[in-house]
C-alpha cells in the first residue's frame, strides 16, 4: 500500500502540474480546435470566423499567462538540471516565445498570407513547447 502511494505526486506537484498541463491543453488544443473551426464556420456567416478568434482569445491568452506563471513554477520546482535537460529547456523557451509571438502577430495580420505564416509558426511552436516540456518531465 505504502510503495504504491510513493509512486504517486504529492499534492502541491499535482497542483502545480495540473494547472501547467490545463493551460497547455487550452492553449494548444485550442488552436488545433480552432483550425477545424474556421472553415465550416466561414460557411455560416462571412464574420463567423472572426467572432470565433475574438472569443477563443479571450480564453487563450489568460492560459498563456498561466502557462508562463505555473512554468517559472516548474522550473524552480524541479530546475538545477542536467546539461541536456537545461539545453531541451532553452529550445523550449525558444518554442514559448515563437508561441506567443506568433499568435500575437496572427491576431493583428493584415493580408491572408500573414494569418497563415503566423497561425502556422504559432500552432507548430506550440506544439514543440509541449512536446519539449514532456521531455522535461522525465
Ligand atoms: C506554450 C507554452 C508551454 C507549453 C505548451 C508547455 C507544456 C508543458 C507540458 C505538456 C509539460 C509536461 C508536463 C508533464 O508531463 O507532467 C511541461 C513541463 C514543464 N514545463 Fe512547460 N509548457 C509551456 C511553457 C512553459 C514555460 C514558459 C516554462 C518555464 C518558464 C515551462 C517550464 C516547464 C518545466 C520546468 C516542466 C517540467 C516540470 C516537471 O518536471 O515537473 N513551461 N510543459
Amino acid at each position: 500500500m505504502t510503495a504504491t502511494l510513493n509512486h504517486l505526486a504529492d499534492g502541491l506537484t499535482a497542483t502545480r502540474l495540473t494547472l501547467h498541463v490545463l493551460a497547455a491543453a487550452v492553449w494548444v488544443g485550442g488552436q488545433i480546435t480552432m483550425l477545424g473551426l474556421v472553415g465550416p464556420a466561414r460557411g455560416l456567416a462571412s464574420d463567423a470566423p472572426a467572432t470565433l478568434a475574438r472569443a477563443f482569445n479571450r480564453l487563450a491568452w489568460p492560459a498563456f499567462f498561466l502557462l508562463l506563471a505555473t512554468g517559472l513554477w516548474n522550473a524552480q520546482a524541479v530546475g538545477k538540471g542536467t546539461t541536456a535537460w537545461n539545453a531541451v529547456f532553452g529550445v523550449k523557451m525558444t518554442f514559448v516565445l515563437l508561441s506567443g509571438l506568433g499568435a500575437y502577430l496572427h491576431a493583428r495580420a493584415t493580408s491572408k498570407a500573414q494569418l497563415a505564416i503566423w497561425g502556422s509558426i504559432s500552432g507548430v511552436a506550440s506544439i514543440a513547447a509541449l512536446a519539449c516540456g514532456v521531455l522535461l518531465a522525465g
